[in-house]
C-alpha cells in the first residue's frame, strides 16, 4: 500500500455535476438549463470556431512551447512586452504555477473567505497555510486583509469582481491597499470577469499597474466563451513571468486554444452581444428576485449570488431547481453555505430559470417557515 500524504488525503475532489444528458435521463425531464458555471450562454466566439476548423489538420504537431504567436497578439492588444505575458491551460493552472514558483512550504497565503474555490484548492494541494479573512457585507474587507499580513505572508489572492459574490472593489480602494502591502509580498489580481465589470465606474483595470509585486490574471473561459478549450493569461513583471515559464507544462495551452484565443480576443462584435445579453438577463432576474423577496447581492459580473436564511433552505432550493431541470451552484465549498450562484442566460434560459424559481421559492418559504414572500 502506498501512503498518501495527509494534505492530499484531506483534499476534497472537485465535485463535478452529472453530464446534462445523464441528469435528464435520471430525472425523466426533457429540458435542462445550466446556469451554474458562469459560462457564456451564447456559445464560443464564432471567429474562434472558424479558426479552430482551419487548424484541425495541424494537430499532429506540438505547439510552440511559449505560445509565440498568441503571446505576440496579446502583447499588441494590451500594449505589453511579450516577456510580461505567459499563457496556460486556464487561469486555474496559472494559480497552481504561481504557488509552485513563488512559495516555499513555510510561506503563508492570504485571501478572503467566500472567494474563488480554485485558489483554496491550489493552496491546499501544496499544503500551504492559508488565512481567509471574513467578507464584509459580501465584499472583500481589504483593510482587514492588509491587517492580517504577517512575517510569513508570501502571496495575497484577490478576485475582482469576486466569485461567487459578484462584488468589486474600486481603484481608490485598491490603490490604498497596494500602499499597505510590503513589496516582497506577491499580489495576484484575478480579473476573470473584467469584460463584464469594466464599465462600472471606479473599476480598476489591473493591466494599468506596473507594480513589481503584482500578477494579473485573465481568462478566455467566461465572456469569450472558450471554457472548454482552457486558456488563461498572466501579466506581470518580466522577472516573475520568467519563473512561471520554468514551472509550467511546456506545450500548454493546446494548439487549438492558442489559435482560437487569437481570434476570440479580436471578436469585439461577439463581446458586445455578450455584454448586452448579460445586462438584459441580469435585469430580468433582479426584477423577479425583488418581486419574490429573494435577497441577491449587487453584481459587477455575469452572475448573482442569492442569499437564503439557512443552509438547509439552500440545499432544498438547489435540489428542487435541479429536479425541474435548472442547474445552479450551491457555494458552500466557497465558504458561503447559505447561498446559490446563478449566471446570466439567453432570454429563453432566463425565462425558464425564473419560472422554476417562482414556483420553488414560495413553496420553500412555506415549508421552512422562514419569512413571508409577501
Ligand atoms: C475568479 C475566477 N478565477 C479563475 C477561474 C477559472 O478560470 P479558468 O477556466 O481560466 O481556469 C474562475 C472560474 O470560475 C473564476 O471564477
Amino acid at each position: 500500500m502506498i501512503t498518501i500524504p495527509k494534505h492530499i488525503r484531506e483534499l476534497k475532489p472537485y465535485k463535478a455535476g452529472k453530464p446534462i444528458e445523464e441528469l435528464a435521463r435520471e430525472k425523466g425531464i426533457k429540458k435542462i438549463v445550466k446556469l451554474a458555471s458562469n459560462e457564456n450562454p451564447l456559445g464560443p466566439s464564432p471567429k474562434a470556431i472558424e479558426v479552430i476548423k482551419e487548424h484541425l489538420a495541424d494537430l499532429h504537431r506540438y505547439t510552440n512551447p511559449s505560445a509565440y504567436k498568441l503571446v505576440q497578439a496579446i502583447a499588441r492588444k494590451y500594449k505589453k512586452q511579450p516577456g510580461q505575458i505567459v499563457t496556460a491551460s486556464g487561469s486555474d493552472a496559472l494559480l497552481q504555477y504561481i504557488i509552485t514558483a513563488f512559495s516555499d512550504e513555510d510561506d503563508e497565503m492570504l485571501t478572503s473567505q467566500g472567494t474563488f474555490i480554485g485558489w483554496y484548492v491550489n493552496a491546499d494541494k501544496y499544503s500551504r497555510k492559508s488565512t481567509h479573512v471574513p467578507l464584509k457585507n459580501f465584499h472583500y474587507d481589504l483593510d482587514a486583509i492588509a491587517d492580517n499580513v504577517n512575517q510569513k505572508t508570501k502571496i495575497i489572492y484577490l478576485a475582482n469582481p469576486n466569485n461567487p459574490t459578484g462584488t468589486m472593489f474600486t481603484k481608490t480602494e485598491f490603490d490604498l491597499f497596494l500602499k499597505k502591502i510590503p513589496e516582497d509580498i506577491l499580489i495576484v489580481l484575478d480579473e476573470a470577469y473584467t469584460v463584464y465589470a469594466e464599465d462600472n465606474p471606479g473599476y480598476p483595470n489591473g493591466l494599468e499597474y506596473n507594480n513589481e509585486n503584482l500578477i494579473v490574471l485573465r481568462t478566455l473561459s467566461k465572456a469569450y466563451g472558450l471554457a472548454g478549450l482552457r486558456l488563461g493569461i498572466a501579466f506581470g513583471p518580466e522577472y516573475l513571468i520568467k519563473e512561471i515559464y520554468k514551472v509550467k507544462l511546456p506545450f500548454e495551452p493546446n494548439a487549438l486554444a492558442q489559435e482560437a484565443a487569437i481570434a476570440a480576443l479580436e471578436d469585439d462584435e461577439f463581446l458586445d452581444r455578450t455584454k448586452k445579453m448579460n445586462k438584459s438577463s441580469l435585469q430580468k432576474m433582479k426584477k423577479k428576485f425583488d418581486e419574490l423577496y429573494i435577497s441577491c447581492v449587487p453584481t459587477a459580473a455575469n452572475f448573482y449570488l442569492l442569499v437564503f436564511p439557512t443552509e438547509e433552505f439552500t440545499v432544498d432550493f438547489n435540489e428542487e431547481c435541479l429536479n425541474r431541470g435548472l442547474i445552479l451552484r450551491h457555494v458552500k465549498s466557497f465558504g458561503i453555505p447559505n447561498a446559490i450562484r446563478i449566471n446570466s442566460g439567453t432570454d429563453e434560459e432566463t425565462d425558464f430559470a425564473l419560472n422554476i424559481i417562482s414556483e420553488v421559492y414560495p413553496r420553500l418559504v412555506e415549508k421552512h417557515k422562514v419569512y413571508s414572500a409577501q
